[in-house]
C-alpha cells in the first residue's frame, strides 16, 4: 500500500517521499479472548508491532518522513536524545545507520529494567555516538553544544526532535490515521468509541487524532500519558497537531487546517503510576493478560500502561458493543543484536557501563 498521505496531499510528494520501510496496512485484529475476559466483544489491536520486520512498533511510521527529509536536505549525520532505553533512539539509530548516516545521540538515565539494557547493547552494535547527561533539564543544552560541534565540523547534522514528534515525524502519524480509516471504512472493525495509544512525547496521538479529521473518522483518540506533566504539558500534542496542519496546509492541503480544529484528542492522566519507566501494578497486570490471552508482547513503560487503561476503558464502556482499538506501538522483533553477546556492552562509552552492573539474575557485570 503506498501512503493515503501522498494520495491526498499529491504536492508533498515534490518535497518529501516516506522512505519504503513500513509494511502496511498493518492488521486490525479482533482480540475475542481478551474480549471475553472483561466481557466485551468489541475489542480490537492495530498491529503496529508489525510495521518494520526487523524493527516495527510506532518508530519506523515517523522515521520515514524524519529520515526522508535529512535526505532531501543533504544532511549526514542525525542528532537526537532520549532516556537510555528510548526506542525512538535506537530507531533511529537503526533507520539511519542503514541510510549511512552517523547518528550522535545524548541521553539521560531511566530506571534500568532488561528491555533498557537490550537497546542499549544494541548501540554498540550499530555503533551510535552516545553521550550521557546526569538529568532530563541539561538535554536542551546538550543538544544545542552537540548541534553546534556538529556544524563546525561539517558533519551537516540534522536534529531529530526527543521521540521524532516534530510536525514532520507526526505525518507518519497522519497517515497512520488515514490508513485506519479506511479499514474502518472498509469493516475492519466497527466505528471505534475510542483508540487508545500510549502519549509520550504526544507526536503519535497527534498525528493520529489529525489523520482520523482529515478523513472524517469521528473516534476519539485517547492519549495514555506515560510521561509526567512537567515534562509533556497536555497541550503539546494540540501544539504538535497545529503545526502538522500548517506544514500540510503550506504543502497543498489547506482543509488540514480545518481539521485541526475539529480534533478528538484526551490526555489521560490517570494510568502513569509512580513515574516515567516505573512499572505500574496495573500495567503489569494487563501485561501479562496480553501474553497469556492474546501472546501480543508489551513493555512496562508504554505499551503495558496504555493497555491497563484500554482495558479499564473499555470494562466501563456503557455498551458492551461499543469497539475499542488498542494501537499497539511496541515492536515484535526485539531490537536488533540484543542479547547476542552478554559483553557487547562494553563496546559502550564506560560511563554507561554502571547500567550493566547488577544484573537481576545475580550476575554481576
Ligand atoms: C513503544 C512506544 N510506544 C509509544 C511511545 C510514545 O509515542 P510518542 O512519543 O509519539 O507519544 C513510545 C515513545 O518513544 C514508544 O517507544
Amino acid at each position: 500500500m503506498s501512503s493515503p498521505l501522498l494520495a491526498l496531499c499529491p504536492r508533498l510528494d515534490r518535497v518529501l517521499r516516506p522512505l519504503p520501510i513500513l509494511e502496511r496496512p498493518t492488521a486490525l485484529e479482533h482480540l475475542e479472548r481478551l474480549g471475553r475476559a472483561v466481557g466485551r466483544r468489541e475489542l480490537y489491536v492495530k498491529r503496529d508491532d508489525r510495521t518494520n520486520p526487523e524493527y516495527g512498533g510506532n518508530k519506523p511510521r515517523k522515521r520515514a518522513w524524519l529520515l526522508a527529509d535529512a535526505i532531501a536536505s543533504d544532511r549526514r549525520t542525525l542528532v537526537t536524545a532520549g532516556a537510555i532505553g528510548s526506542h525512538h533512539v535506537l530507531a533511529t539509530s537503526l533507520f539511519g545507520r542503514k541510510l549511512g548516516l552517523e547518528v550522535c545521540a545524548v541521553l539521560t538515565p531511566q530506571p534500568v529494567s532488561e528491555d533498557v539494557r537490550a537497546n542499549l547493547a544494541a548501540h554498540a552494535a550499530l555503533e551510535t555516538e552516545l553521550h550521557l547527561v546526569h538529568h532530563a533539564a541539561e538535554l536542551p543544552f546538550a543538544l544545542a553544544r552537540t548541534m553546534a560541534a556538529k556544524t563546525a565540523f561539517l558533519d551537516r547534522p540534522a536534529l531529530i526532535l526527543p521521540g521524532g514528534s516534530s510536525p514532520v515525524g507526526a505525518l507518519g502519524f497522519v497517515d497512520a490515521g488515514l490508513e485506519f480509516a479506511a479499514q474502518v471504512r472498509e469493516g475492519a472493525c466497527p466505528e471505534p468509541a475510542a483508540v487508545v495509544v500510549p502519549c509520550g512525547t504526544g507526536g503519535t496521538a497527534a498525528g493520529l487524532a489529525l489523520g482520523f479529521a482529515l478523513a472524517g473518522l469521528p473516534s476519539p483518540v485517547v492519549g495514555v500519558r506515560v510521561v509526567p506533566s512537567r515534562w509533556m504539558p497536555s497541550s503539546v500534542p494540540w501544539w504538535i497537531a497545529g503545526a502538522t496542519a500548517a506544514l500540510l496546509a503550506r504543502h497543498g492541503l489547506p482543509s488540514a487546517l480545518r481539521a485541526a480544529t475539529r480534533l478528538r484528542l484526551r490526555i489521560e492522566d490517570r494510568w502513569l503510576g509512580a513515574g516515567y519507566g516505573i512499572p505500574s501494578a496495573a500495567g503489569q497486570a494487563a501485561l501479562a493478560r496480553f501474553g497469556e490471552l492474546e501472546r501480543l508482547r508489551l513493555d512496562a513503560t508504554y505499551t503495558a500502561k496504555a493497555a491497563a487503561a484500554f482495558l479499564d476503558l473499555a470494562a466501563a464502556a456503557p455498551s458492551p458493543d461499543d469497539a475499542y482499538v488498542f494501537w499497539l506501538t511496541l515492536s515484535r522483533s526485539p531490537p536488533p543484536g540484543a542479547g547476542a553477546d552478554p559483553s557487547a556492552y562494553l563496546g559502550l562509552p564506560p560511563e554507561f557501563h554502571r547500567f550493566f552492573r547488577d544484573r537481576p539474575d545475580g550476575r554481576n557485570a
